[in-house]
């Protein structure tokens, strides 16, 4: 059987995504944020699939799509005002809210949590296809699991291919954020980042008032602890090699790269600084002047190095809050949280 690739703007797709949706397939999705394996949450079977295909661990919860806001209490219950606060300023957007789950939601989906997380995203293709479906879709990123996720079709048809290992594929184009939703958990006392994204830190502190942040989003997170996004733990996002995040000036970093470079490593950099690392195999991911760019460029860049001949990757991070935080989440997880400091190191 062979995966049928439908393309957004065709005004068929919505429905006939919807039908493989509802017979129990697996359609890739594209949402502003990455691509996701899409499948009805509702049915377990299906659910099922998506786990097999990614080769995911059974403990990680998937999130549920819905195509509006008013579909959260079908699905979700003892729902906060802050919940519907968020979801008036962000939805459709890149924000994912964990909430207390209703038990029509298979356990399969959330793990066996009491919790769902719960996301309205935004490309309008897979809206329609929500709508269509009648159901929530679960999706995680449609990666391999482990891998760096897929932020364009190409990169879904280079992980599972053609042979129809996954149903279908909604080509979408580029996915214009890059980096997964951001996920607040709303169901402790204080709401808490569970992985931030496109919606940042700051915007939810100026909604919300108060915003803890997870330990997962700052460490490494061993495999036997207990963490409020299973998913969170392991080391996601990452390329074959080791990564390194080289921090300091840009001349600092080429210095240091400089000193130690050998065949096999790779530099991972901001454009502004492809010729100080000329010589070094320097690949971009962005402008560090738009941090936008390297939210849309990152995983796309982590794919592209994701070679058998590259064992180090030394690494560029931007610094700070908004998208910036979400851009160097990622990265740091990639690099299970290696930094050197090329001022103190040269
Ligand atoms: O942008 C996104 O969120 C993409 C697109 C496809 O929507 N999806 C995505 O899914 O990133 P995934 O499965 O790759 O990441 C979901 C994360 C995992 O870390 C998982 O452990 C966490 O969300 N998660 C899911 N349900 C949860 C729950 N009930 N409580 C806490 N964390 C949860
Ligand atoms: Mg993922």
């Amino acid at each position: 059987m062979k995966t049928v690739i439908f393309r957004a703007d065709d005004p068929q797709t919505p429905k006939k995504a919807a039908e493989i949706i509802r017979s129990g397939g697996l359609v890739a999705i594209p949402t502003e944020t990455v691509y996701g394996l899409g499948a009805n949450a509702m049915d377990e079977a299906a659910v099922a699939k998506i786990f097999e295909a990614k080769g995911r661990p059974q403990d990680n919860p998937l999130i549920i799509h819905i195509s509006c806001a008013a579909e959260l209490e079908r699905y979700c219950h003892d729902i906060p005002d802050s919940a519907y606060l968020l979801a008036e300023r962000f939805w459709p957007g890149p924000l994912t809210m964990v909430l207390p789950v209703r038990d029509c939601i298979p356990k399969r989906t959330t793990a066996g949590l009491d919790t769902v997380a719960v996301r309205c995203p935004k490309t309008a293709v897979t809206r329609a296809l929500i709508a269509e479906a009648g159901v929530p879709i679960a999706a995680p990123s449609a990666n391999l699991s482990g891998k760096p996720s897929t932020t364009t079709a190409a990169h879904v048809l280079h992980d599972y291919g053609t042979d129809g290992r996954i149903d279908a594929i909604i080509n979408g184009g580029a996915c214009e954020v890059g980096v997964e939703s951001t996920i607040v958990d709303l169901t402790g006392a204080r709401p808490r980042l569970l992985r931030p994204g496109g919606v940042t830190p700051e915007e939810l502190r100026a909604l919300l008032g108060d915003l803890e942040i997870d330990k997962a989003v700052l460490e490494q997170i061993s495999n036997d602890t207990v963490v409020r996004a299973p998913g969170m733990k392991y080391r996601h996002y990452a390329p074959g090699a080791e990564v390194y995040i080289v921090t300091g000036s840009s001349e600092a970093a080429a210095a240091y790269v400089r000193k130690r470079f050998t065949d096999g490593d790779a530099v991972l950099c901001f454009e502004e600084e492809l010729p100080l690392f000329d010589g070094c195999n320097p690949t971009a991911y962005g402008k560090s002047s738009d941090v936008r760019t390297l939210s849309a460029g990152l995983f796309a860049a982590l794919r592209a190095l994701d070679r058998p001949e590259i064992k180090t990757i030394y690494a560029r991070c931007p610094e700070g809050g908004g998208v910036a935080y979400a851009v160097g989440n990622r990265l740091k997880k990639a690099a299970a949280f290696r930094c050197v400091d090329a001022e103190a190191e040269l």
